[in-house]
């Protein structure tokens, strides 16, 4: 039997390469052999990333890419077929979060986090659905958060577009099924990240979180590497439509 983990010759596109989830499953994705397509917001990131991930032997193209603009995400898309012929394998760690109470949260704050999370994971599904359905063959992992699940004050925004991204996925899972194509959600719960750097500052708080998270520890930042590329492989072929909660138990508590 192939190892369904071996990724040589499949082309993955991460979009939010470059974040601080997305660097070490953009590394994992190199090591298992995979040609890679990187975009985010911002390019020396991106260069950088890139270099790492040459040692590896596969191939790797970047761009800066605001992924909330459908034009540049088509411009995207072209340059990644141009470039490989095909996509294998879609990844949206793309996403930004402002934390503050709702009643002070301003209509452009709002828009920001939820176009930065659900629109932009939408344009990437969309114009990489496309090739997918010409191909017959896909793979979609999209990454929303436990904040999709659960009542979090200060959340006015980010928690609906992370339960729009599991109903989206929900949606594309059904929808693009018959075409060969598998659509599923990782939720990260609570990671040791900048992305919460402002909630770590606050012991309180953190020992809140902890107390509902029966492992005992707020996750390290390779925490959704395993999740993601066994989602991503052959291994979850009769996977679909499916959300993986990777948060030590926080879901049953
Ligand atoms: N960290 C956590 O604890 C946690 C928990 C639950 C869910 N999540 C979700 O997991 C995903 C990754 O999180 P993370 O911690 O890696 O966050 P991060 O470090 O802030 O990464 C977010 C990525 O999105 C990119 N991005 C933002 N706006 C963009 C735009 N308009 N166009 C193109 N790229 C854009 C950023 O680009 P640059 O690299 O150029 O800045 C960055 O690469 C996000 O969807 C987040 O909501 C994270």
């Amino acid at each position: 039997m192939k190892n369904p983990f071996d990724f040589s010759g499949k082309t993955v596109i991460l979009t939010g390469a470059a974040g601080d989830l997305g660097r070490p499953i953009t590394i994992a994705f190199a090591q298992a052999g995979a040609d890679l397509a990187l975009c985010g917001r911002t390019e020396e990131k991106l260069v950088k990333l890139a270099q790492e991930t040459k040692r590896f032997g596969g191939q790797v193209i970047y761009s800066q890419v605001d992924l909330c603009n459908p034009k540049e995400v088509d411009n995207f898309v072209n340059m990644v077929c141009d470039r490989y012929k095909k996509i294998d394998i879609l990844v949206n760690l793309v996403g930004g979060i402002i934390r503050k109470p709702s009643i002070d949260y301003q209509l452009e704050e709002w828009q920001w986090v939820m176009d930065v999370n659900l629109k932009a994971c939408w344009l990437a599904c969309q114009a990489v659905g496309k090739v997918m359905i010409n191909q017959k063959f896909g793979r979609i992992v999209n990454f929303s958060s436990n904040a999709g699940m659960h009542g979090i004050p200060g959340y006015p925004a980010y928690s609906p577009a992370k339960a729009g991204v599991i109903a989206l996925t929900r949606g594309l899972a059904v929808e693009w099924g018959p075409h060969g194509i598998c659509s599923n959600v990782i939720s990260p719960g609570f990671t040791k990240t900048p992305f919460n750097a402002e909630v770590l500052k606050d012991p309180k708080r953190v020992e809140r979180i902890l107390m509902r998270m029966p492992l005992g520890q707020v996750l390290p930042d390779d925490a959704l590497v395993g999740p993601t590329l066994f989602l991503a492989s052959d291994a979850a072929r009769w996977i679909n439509g499916h959300t993986i909660n990777v948060d030590s138990g926080f879901n049953v508590t």
